[in-house]
């Protein structure tokens, strides 16, 4: 039995490498910072805990409950589609924080822009970011086909980029926007090489049984899938070529 996503991101936080992602961001004490996608508020504790005041907004009423109760100082939160901030009487902020929810805007250029308009002139937008969720090898050259055509199709129906670690940088580019740092960051669940640990493990068991377009895309496929992907991530040999992105964009 799966368990509930937000104990799944409560795990995942402490393989995610934010301690050098702070040593990048500007300094936080006093500004005030949006959390877009901030799920059960984890980054938005950390944030808080810097001094800033932090307005995480995310869809998921079920997350925002969580990122509530944890009464996070200097925060609020709202329940709102991140693609149109335009009628949520935000104020000017300081800085956006915005971490593993790029890729679920396949067209990120306008979102971006969008974004852009609420930070005061030198503002900042922190992005994390993944590329290739699923790419790992050993695996047959069947699967790997059969999850690059899975990745097409999420594209395709502009649902989720898997490759936006990487492809934001076109987008910042073609924005003409103000590249600060990019940096790989490690990455104990997605990047990690060799045999992962009985716990990481686990969460990929669960990350896979809520993957349900990933299901339904493989039909009865789905199980031989899970025991070839869980059997590679528990080889000596197994290599990631997974990567997590950070992009820091100063405002001109
Ligand atoms: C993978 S989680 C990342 C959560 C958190 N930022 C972190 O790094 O652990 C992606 C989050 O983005 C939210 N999300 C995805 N699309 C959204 C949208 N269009 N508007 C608001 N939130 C969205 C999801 O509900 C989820 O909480």
């Amino acid at each position: 039995m799966p368990s509930s996503l937000s104990t799944q991101y409560k795990k995942q936080y402490k393989w995610r490498d934010w301690a050098t992602v702070f040593k990048l961001v500007p300094p936080l004490n006093k500004c005030t910072v949006l959390d877009l996608g901030c799920g059960i508020g984890d980054q938005t504790a950390l944030l808080s805990q810097r001094g800033a005041s932090v307005i995480g907004i995310d869809q998921d009423s079920e997350l925002l409950e969580q990122a509530r109760k944890k009464n996070i100082l200097n925060s609020r939160f709202i329940e709102a589609n991140i693609a149109d901030l335009s009628k949520l009487g935000l104020p000017k902020i300081d800085g956006i924080w915005c971490s593993f929810t790029a890729a679920y805007f396949p067209n990120i250029g306008q979102p971006l822009k969008s974004w852009l308009k609420h930070l005061k002139p030198g503002g900042w937008l922190a992005i994390t970011e993944m590329s290739g969720l699923l790419n790992h090898s050993p695996l047959s050259i069947q699967t790997q086909s059969a999850i690059q055509g899975f990745y097409q199709l999420l594209f395709d129906k502009n649902l989720y980029d898997f490759n936006m670690g990487e492809n934001i940088e076109k987008t910042i580019n073609s924005l003409s926007l103000k590249l600060e740092q990019k940096v790989l960051l490690k990455d104990k669940e997605l990047s990690q090489d060799g045999k992962l640990s009985k716990d990481v493990i686990a969460a990929w068991e669960n990350r896979l049984e809520r993957m349900k377009g990933l299901q339904n895309y493989l039909g009865d496929k789905f199980n031989e899938f899970k025991e070839e992907f869980i059997a590679c991530l528990n080889r000596k040999d197994h290599i990631s070529s997974c990567f997590v992105y950070f992009y820091l964009i100063k405002c001109r």
